[in-house]
């Protein structure tokens, strides 16, 4: 079991990062569109690379074989360890992604809203599948069983491919997601934070340092 966060902000990321909880991060262009709308690509996610450890997943925006292989090999060159290129899913992203397979480059296929699709993904050999919780819930389906038999079919034919949920609303999403099987939820500092928070847990540790404080001493 992992933990990712899905953020572009490198003075976030160093903060939650500390916390040691978190192993990765994934950013996709609409949220450096909305993080950093001015910034250059390739000094954002090297500012990323120096603020965490593990994966980075950097997204693909080109739409043709030619031009997506040719962009991955540009963020690619980053950090050829950790720098995970983020194919969005369709028959073009499926020969990229085989391109990429084949010269042992960490990818992580994008936007799946379906096990099938998550399957194809991963009998190219992704290192990682990214489905979309939100965004199915969105369309009015269960994402449960999505995650729950992609997963079921990563396990039976031992495929190397591990399970990233992201589009993460809430912190129930979180547990749903480890509970149905993921490998790794990728969450919003946001939800991150929530996930510290429990009232019973505050009133609880400030009931024992005010009696600390307060102790009558003998
Ligand atoms: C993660 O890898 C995804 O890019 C991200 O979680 C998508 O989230 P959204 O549906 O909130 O845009």
């Amino acid at each position: 079991m992992a933990l990712f966060v899905d953020s572009s902000d490198p003075k976030e990321i160093r903060d939650l990062f500390s916390w040691g909880v978190l192993c990765g991060v994934t950013t996709n262009p609409l949220i450096i569109s909305k993080e950093a709308p001015d910034a250059d690509l390739g000094e954002r996610i090297r500012d990323v690379l120096k603020a965490s450890w593990g994966d980075v997943s950097v997204e693909l925006t080109t739409e043709t074989e030619a031009e997506m292989l040719a962009e991955a090999a540009g963020y690619h060159a980053w950090d050829p360890d950790r720098i995970t290129i983020k194919v969005p899913f369709s028959e073009t992203g499926l020969k990229v992604l085989h391109q990429l397979v084949k010269k042992k480059v960490k990818t992580n296929v994008t936007c799946l809203m379906a096990t099938n699709q998550a399957y194809l993904a991963a009998l190219c050999g992704a290192t990682y599948v990214s489905i979309f919780s939100g965004r199915v819930r969105d369309m009015g389906y269960d994402v449960r069983p999505v995650i729950e038999n992609t997963r079921k079919l990563i396990d039976r034919e031992g495929l190397v491919s591990k399970i990233i949920v992201g589009s993460i609303r809430h912190m129930m999403d979180v547990n749903e997601a480890l509970e149905s099987g993921a490998h790794i939820p990728t969450v919003t500092p946001p939800v991150l934070r929530k996930m510290l928070w429990n009232p019973r847990t505050d009133e609880t540790i400030q009931e024992f340092n005010t009696a600390w404080r307060n102790r009558r001493k003998k």
